[in-house]
């Protein structure tokens, strides 16, 4: 993958040159402003007139481009909407600089010089419009096309961003934010990436091996342990779901260290936060079979693990000062021979029976084990992140992702993660009178809980594993998949999550 150089300098915007000068406008504002003001000078009225001639409103996303015939050094002008000035929010920025990405390559241009965009947005800081500007250009730009050989594989990618700062403290925002933008994009696409490889590629073992290469990265460990290990240590919820499959289930373990910092003590003994993510290569449903319509998306029922996996490369490539740990139980849900059938009775890691009544709940038996392994961690907080519940995608559709937690104060620092990274959550009950859907009459309880809070008896299984810990559950399903491309948001996998789990880790680290 190519990856895209960003500068920063200070100085006068109208005088620099490059392919593309990217200036914005607010909707229903009556003049140019800012840089957009100043390079209208230069251009002698060519945007005004834009404006004026209502050819150009400043709507939320709408671009238009102009050439400078000379008047600038810059070749060509990109003016984008940002809608109405009141309503932008530090994901407008995000979204306007994804589609900018998409317009610079319709363009057949490579690079591109801007300012900062959405200083007039309460509550954000040059750092954060910086990062969000970032992540936006580069995920807006993402395409997959490591199966294609036509033409599309060559398509031209954006290889230099160059940031114009308004002076020595917003260059030096910018120059933090974008490193964190870039690692916040890198680590996105290497999830969009992983969850695009079909599972006849993506296997648990190309996933360990994934891992394995992660674990060449300063600070982190990796451990991988094979099904004997994984029989010794009592999993058998995990392994019920990998016994209808050829491919082996690999119980993959990652540690990071990071260098001491004030943060949170992340030496010898220190407790550390721990992601559990949800890493099923492919989700036939197993014997209780899905339709097959739309099935080949559930190669990216290993969504959460991969979140996992780049979020703690990620971290470890910031050098963050913390201690963080990965769980990934790793295996495809199939209808072999030997799979496990409706009616049977697993034994947990945790010491609980659990009756499967259906074998597509199978998420939730591999991150039961995954979860309980977690808590003997002695961590401080515990983050599962899985594509759990088609119920999920029912109740949330596209926009949200679906929280559950058993602390205040964790859950509403997820959510703020969230609402800076453009990736929000809303949150569901987990009370407990929902448990009775899930009794069973022969196991300690059984993996559905019947037609109704499908999300939600689902959370509540998982709750069940998790003991005293801190944790939060986020329901990924509804988002992990977009049926159309958007801004920076790619058709098909999305990555969502990645940067949620990264803002949460850069949080923590600065608390
Ligand atoms: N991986 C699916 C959930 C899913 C559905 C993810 C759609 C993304 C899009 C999960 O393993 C599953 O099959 N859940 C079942 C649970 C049911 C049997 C209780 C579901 O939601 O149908
Ligand atoms: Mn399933
Ligand atoms: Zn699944």
């Amino acid at each position: 993958m190519a990856s895209v150089d960003v500068q920063v300098k200070q100085g006068r915007i109208e005088t620099e040159a490059d392919e593309v000068l990217v200036l914005h406008h607010y909707e229903g504002e009556a003049g140019l402003h800012d840089e957009a003001a100043t390079v209208d000078r230069a251009l002698k009225g060519l945007l005004r007139d834009l404006l004026k001639s209502g050819e150009f409103e400043g709507k939320n996303g709408q671009t238009v481009l102009v050439h400078t015939h000379g008047k600038i050094p810059a070749k060509r002008v990109l003016l984008v909407g940002l809608g109405r000035k009141k309503d932008a929010k530090l994901d407008t920025v995000r979204q306007a600089m994804g589609t900018v990405a998409k317009r610079v390559r319709q363009a057949g241009a490579r690079s591109f010089t801007t300012p900062l965009h959405g200083r007039a947005i309460a509550g954000t800081t040059g750092l954060l419009l910086a990062q969000a500007m970032v992540e936006g250009a580069i995920l807006g730009g993402y395409q997959f096309t490591a199966y294609r050989s036509d033409q599309a594989k060559d398509a031209k990618s954006l290889t230099r961003i160059r940031f114009i700062a308004a002076g020595a403290s917003e260059a030096a925002q910018i120059r933090e934010g974008s490193r964190r933008g870039l690692a916040g994009a890198e680590a996105a696409m290497f999830v969009r990436d992983l969850c695009n490889h079909p599972s006849n590629v993506m296997t648990p073992s190309c996933i360990a091996a994934e891992a394995k290469r992660i674990g060449k990265e300063r600070g982190v460990t990796v451990k991988v342990l094979e099904q004997r290990a994984v029989e010794k240590l009592g999993m058998g919820a995990f392994l019920g779901v990998a016994r209808g499959s050829h491919e082996p289930p690999k119980f993959i373990i990652l540690e990071y260290r990071g260098p001491a910092g004030r943060a949170s003590g992340n030496g010898r003994g220190s407790r550390p936060i721990v992601l559990v993510g949800k890493t099923i290569t492919f989700d036939t449903g197993g014997i209780s079979l899905k339709p097959s319509e739309n099935m080949e998306q559930m190669k990216a029922d290993m969504t959460g693990g991969a979140e996992v996996l780049a979020t703690i490369r990620a971290i470890s490539r910031l050098k963050l000062p913390l201690h963080v740990i990965g769980l990934l139980p790793a295996t495809e849900n199939m209808p072999g021979g030997r799979a496990i059938k409706p009616g049977d009775i697993l034994m947990t890691l945790s010491g609980k029976t659990v009756e499967v009544q259906n074998t597509d709940a199978e998420g939730r038996l591999i991150l039961a084990d995954g979860l309980a392994y977690a808590t003997r961690l002695k961590p401080k907080a515990i983050i599962d992140i899985a594509t759990l519940t088609g119920a999920c995608v029912v109740a949330l559709g596209q926009f949200a992702i679906g929280l559950f937690g058993n602390e205040e104060s964790l859950k509403r620092r997820i959510q703020q993660a969230g609402l800076t990274a453009g990736e929000r959550t809303w949150e569901m009950p987990l009370w407990e009178e929902y448990f009775e859907q899930l009794r069973s009459d022969v196991a300690d309880m059984r993996n559905i809980g019947g037609r109704g809070g499908g999300m939600i008896t689902a959370a509540l299984f998982l709750s069940k594993f998790v003991g005293d810990c801190p944790w939060v559950h986020l329901d990924i399903a509804s988002t992990d998949w977009s049926e159309r491309e958007r801004a920076y948001v790619s058709k098909g996998p999305t990555g969502i999550g990645t940067r949620l789990l990264l803002q949460y880790l850069m949080n923590e680290a600065a608390r």
